[in-house]
């Protein structure tokens, strides 16, 4: 397998979380990195009906057995990053690059402050803005400089690549979405950086000569936090009928909520190099399809959209997502389930 780098195909909270858990799961990678902004994000992952919420450590962190690092692109508040680590008890297994830069109280206080951020924006008051400028700015400190990231320091381009060297497996987490990209999102209601897969792989330091798959997360209802066009979206009372409503893991905002949207879909595939496809909330198309493990299990109106949607895309469709926990999901990459 080598490389899989996973990234968000629409506006972020696609499922990335529940995704890099299951690949890890079944492709027992010895490292997980995560590239992508900073504490902005927030992945859900769900096991055995327990639920935990991330921000700064890699989501595949339910998967016991690989290493945890955090690409020097990442922009870390060490406080959220210890208080994570604490509460997961994972203190032996995660690296920090030590070229990460860090966002300070000031940052946190500018981006809730400015207007402009955080209201024409609608910016997540992660400091995530302010800190990505002043890094641009070179003012940033590095992880280097803070005490109490020292046990965890490393070089975690080098840690990766030589764990590539050796044909290991390596999962490389993208976080928000496409739709919000600095660069192809709908500027200016996006995010302070790229997040497209090259984004993800410069952030932990990996060359693109170097990636094996591009999974693209999507969801079969697209969601938007924060301000900005959202072409697909649907109203909140159709939303609330097809009981649909879902609520910021970061920042606890309703998300807007949309149709499935082909051509953004396929953009975003494109401009991302998917090589896979995971769609998760195919629960929330048809709720009897909720659990199903097996491809020939799934309705009629599942495996329509399913095939309707593939061919819209151009890309394979290998995981399909049937419910929010870690097991809920067929795996079409010939892969067994091995935590089910
Ligand atoms: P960002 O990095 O912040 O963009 O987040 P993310 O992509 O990791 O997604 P997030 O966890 O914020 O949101 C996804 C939500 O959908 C979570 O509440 C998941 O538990 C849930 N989820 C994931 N897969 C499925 C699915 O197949 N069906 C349903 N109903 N929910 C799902
Ligand atoms: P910032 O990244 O906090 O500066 O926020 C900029 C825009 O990106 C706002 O519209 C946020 O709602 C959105 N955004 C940032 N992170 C996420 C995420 O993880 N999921 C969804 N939207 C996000
Ligand atoms: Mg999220």
């Amino acid at each position: 397998m080598g490389s899989t780098i996973i990234v968000g195909g629409f506006f972020g909270d696609e499922g990335k979380g529940k995704i890099v858990a299951h690949v890890a799961f079944a492709d027992k990678p010895t490292i997980i990195a995560r590239g992508g902004i900073g504490p902005n994000a927030g992945h859900t992952i769900e096991v055995r009906g327990q639920k935990f919420g991330v921000r700064m450590i890699p989501s595949g962190f339910v998967y016991a057995n690989a290493r945890l690092l955090i690409g020097a692109g990442v922009l870390v508040d060490p406080r959220v990053l210890l208080s994570e680590i604490e509460l997961v008890g994972e203190a032996k297994r995660v690296g920090v690059d030590h070229r990460c830069a860090i966002i300070e109280q000031k940052h946190i206080t500018l981006d809730k402050e400015d207007p402009h951020l955080s209201r024409t924006i609608g910016s997540t008051g992660t400091g995530c803005g302010p800190a990505a400028a002043d890094r641009a700015r070179r003012t940033t400190i590095q992880a280097s400089e803070v005490q109490e990231l020292a046990p965890f320091l490393t070089d975690a381009a080098a840690e990766i690549n030589q764990a590539l060297n050796a044909e290991e497996n390596v999962i490389l987490e993208g976080s928000q979405g496409f739709g919000i990209s600095l660069y192809y999102g709908f500027f200016p209601y996006v995010t302070s950086k790229d997040t497209t897969a090259s984004q993800i792989a410069a952030d932990v330091g990996v060359g693109p000569t170097r990636i094996d798959e591009t999974i693209v997360v999507f969801k079969t209802f697209p969601t938007r936090v924060g301000e900005g066009p959202f072409e697909t979206q649907m109203s909140e009372e159709e939303a609330k009928k097809l009981q649909i409503e879902e609520f910021g893991t970061v920042t606890g905002r309703p998300r807007r909520i949309g149709w499935w949207d082909p051509k953004m879909a396929a953009y975003s595939a494109m401009i991302n190099g998917a090589t896979q496809v995971a769609i998760t909330g195919l629960d929330k198309l048809d709720p009897n399809v909720r659990g199903v493990h097996e491809y020939d299990d799934l309705s009629t109106k599942v495996k329509t959209f399913l095939r309707q949607a593939e061919e819209e895309v151009g890309v394979p469709f290998t995981l399909l997502s049937t419910g929010p926990e870690l097991a809920e999901i067929i795996d079409l990459r010939g892969e067994k389930l091995y935590h089910a």
